[in-house]
């Protein structure tokens, strides 16, 4: 038995039309697809300020003197200490198996509450298990355009800092960190 021209004629147009709706949901699915990944290309995936990018310190007018107990900065996960007037940032990760370790200003030492390693004020393992210095990050110190003045991947000397560039006041330098770029910590041989 054959179908009718009629209903032929009534089917056509429906299956065309819901055609229309598939081809248009996948055509839409596509460029959200595509637009996602040009998303993830484009923009920068950490933000300013964030771990794994240049933290801003604020004014170089803020610097520690080397009187200071070493401070820790969570957001960029360093302490940053000033061992007689060379400014060290130390990642906050313990070389042996990466727990956080904490400060002791009675033993003058940092402390993992993991497995008792130490590590002195300059970051060199002391006591294992670790086997490693701990890991650093450059110090910079960035004028007023953020343009690089000086910077030094293991400890800025901060008699190195000019007293003025270029029209910029020294009390105008900042100072970062980078934590985009980690520097290993040297093997050692521990008890
Ligand atoms: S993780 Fe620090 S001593 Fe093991």
């Amino acid at each position: 038995m054959t179908s009718s021209p009629d209903s032929e004629t009534i089917k056509s147009p429906q299956r065309r039309s819901w055609l229309k709706v598939l081809f248009g949901l996948v055509a839409a699915g596509t460029v959200v697809q595509v637009g996602r990944a040009f998303g993830t290309f484009l923009l920068p995936r950490i933000k300013e300020n964030e771990f794994g990018s240049r933290i801003d310190l604020g004014l170089i007018t803020e610097i520690p003197t080397s009187a200071t107990e070493p401070k820790l900065y969570p957001v960029g996960k360093f302490w940053l200490v000033n061992n007689d007037e060379k400014l060290t940032a130390l990642h906050s990760s313990c070389t042996h198996l990466n727990c956080m370790f904490t400060w002791d200003g009675n033993k003058q030492v940092f402390i993992c509450p993991c497995h008792g390693s130490e590590f002195s004020r300059q970051g060199e393992v002391l006591k294992g298990p670790a086997t490693r210095n701990l890991d650093q990050f450059p110090v910079e110190i960035l004028d007023a355009d953020n343009h690089l003045v000086v910077s030094s991947e293991t400890g800025l000397v901060l008699a190195d800092i000019p007293a003025e560039k270029e029209g910029t006041e020294a009390a105008k330098l900042k100072l970062c960190v980078d934590t985009g770029r980690k520097i290993i910590g040297e093997t050692k041989a521990v008890l």
